[in-house]
């Protein structure tokens, strides 16, 4: 890979404990690249590293091939977008994204052109007379990214820059925020723990939890080849059962929890199978787009009668949360279009036995919470 900035087996400690394990990663030229997480994975850490805000405890940083580790963060050449942003409060937006280019020593010609520039971009430009504290907050947030960009950094560190947007205005920044970057050429760092914004946004993805990056990927990827269950789950909407193996060959399981719900999982790639043992304890996955109603009742289906319990609707679709007549599992179902059977009535829904994904139940713990 022609990388533009290399990680390499960062780590990073806060009173004795490791907030970043062994972080190491590639990033190529003109490429946005989006770090995704939940909070406490130490999304933020990382970015602060990458500024030069923080020093890591070990490994190596380069930028376009040059050490970085111990270089100020004025001298790295990012433009950097804080998670906690401050602008200066006694400056209009023009002088908030104009000072700081006069005092890098861009001549002032040059400073009011792209200081135009950016906030015409982020459609400020009739602000620019206004003081941060007359802006809403999705103002001051562009006004933020405006003077990120405007440094004219080809490696943009952005943390969670759309997090204080509403959502219509979220998602068309978005869009704008990666052309904007793909016209000017910049490489970009992008932090947030919104998998529908990563998924739009990012030519790559890495996945982050509890300091370790767990995998990097296309979307497609890691939805296809998800390296673990934490993956699995924190990138799509999935059903997780906890289930004991009744019979490994035939591989018939049983609910941990609900002695009624009994499913087949088969057939299973080899590594798969091997979690399969008799009387032990398994997780399985099942996408909740896989499930469907009126399922054929062959064997390669597995079939359950239940009760809509809910239906909420979403950008993309409906989800259906039904509850199990035999028991009290619940299976989630998201389809595009809105079904006929509303909460109350009694549906027949079901899997295909070769749907189902199998995780040791170790990984469970990696699902909870840890909230940092
Ligand atoms: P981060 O602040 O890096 O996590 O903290 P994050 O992924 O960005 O979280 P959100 O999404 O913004 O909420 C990572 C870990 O480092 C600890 C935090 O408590 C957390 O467990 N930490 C962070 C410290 O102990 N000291 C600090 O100065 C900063
Ligand atoms: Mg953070």
């Amino acid at each position: 890979m022609n990388s533009f900035l290399k990680i390499s087996n960062i780590w990073k400690y806060y009173s004795g404990r490791p907030v970043l394990k062994d972080i190491s990663f590639e990033v190529s030229r003109g490429e946005y690249f989006v770090v995704l997480g939940p909070t406490g994975a130490g999304k933020t850490t990382l970015l602060k590293i990458l500024a030069g805000i923080v020093s890591p405890d070990k490994g190596e940083i380069y930028i376009d091939g040059k050490p970085m580790v111990n270089v100020p963060p004025e001298e790295r050449g990012v433009g950097y977008f804080p998670q906690f942003f401050n602008l200066f409060n006694h400056m209009t937006v023009w002088d908030n994204v104009c000072f700081p280019l006069l005092v890098k020593g861009i001549d002032i010609v040059e400073a009011e052109k792209i200081c135009k520039e950016m906030l015409s971009l982020m459609h400020l430009l009739d602000r620019a007379d206004s003081y941060p504290y007359e802006l809403s907050g999705g103002m001051r947030q562009r006004v933020a990214l405006a003077r990120a960009l405007a440094t004219g950094a080809e490696l943009l560190l952005l943390d969670e820059p759309l997090s204080q947007l509403d959502a219509k205005l979220s998602v068309e920044l978005r869009e704008e925020l990666k052309s904007i970057a793909r016209s000017l050429g910049r490489t970009v760092v992008h932090v947030t723990n919104n998998v529908e914004e990563a998924v739009e946004l990012a030519d790559r993805i890495a996945v982050m939890n509890n300091g370790y990056i767990i995998q990097v990927g296309s979307y497609d990827e890691l939805r296809r080849k998800p390296k673990n269950l934490f993956v699995e789950y924190f990138l799509s909407d999935v059903n997780v059962f906890r289930a004991y193996v009744l019979d490994p060959h035939d591989g018939l399981l049983r609910s941990s929890s609900d002695v009624c719900f009994k499913f087949r999982v088969k057939p299973l790639c080899e590594d798969a199978s091997s979690l399969l043992r008799s009387g032990g304890e398994v997780i399985v996955c099942v996408d909740s787009d896989v499930i469907v109603l009126d399922p054929p009742s062959d064997s390669g289906w597995n079939v359950f009668d239940a009760i809509v319990e809910e239906v909420l609707f979403h950008r993309g679709g409906y989800t259906y949360i039904l509850k199990t007549c035999c028991g009290a599992t619940k299976i989630m179902m998201k389809v595009m279009d809105e079904m006929e059977v509303g909460i109350g009535c009694k549906v027949k829904v079901g899997f295909k036995t070769s749907d189902a994904r199998i995780y040791d139940v170790s990984e469970y713990d990696s699902i909870l919470y840890h909230g940092g």
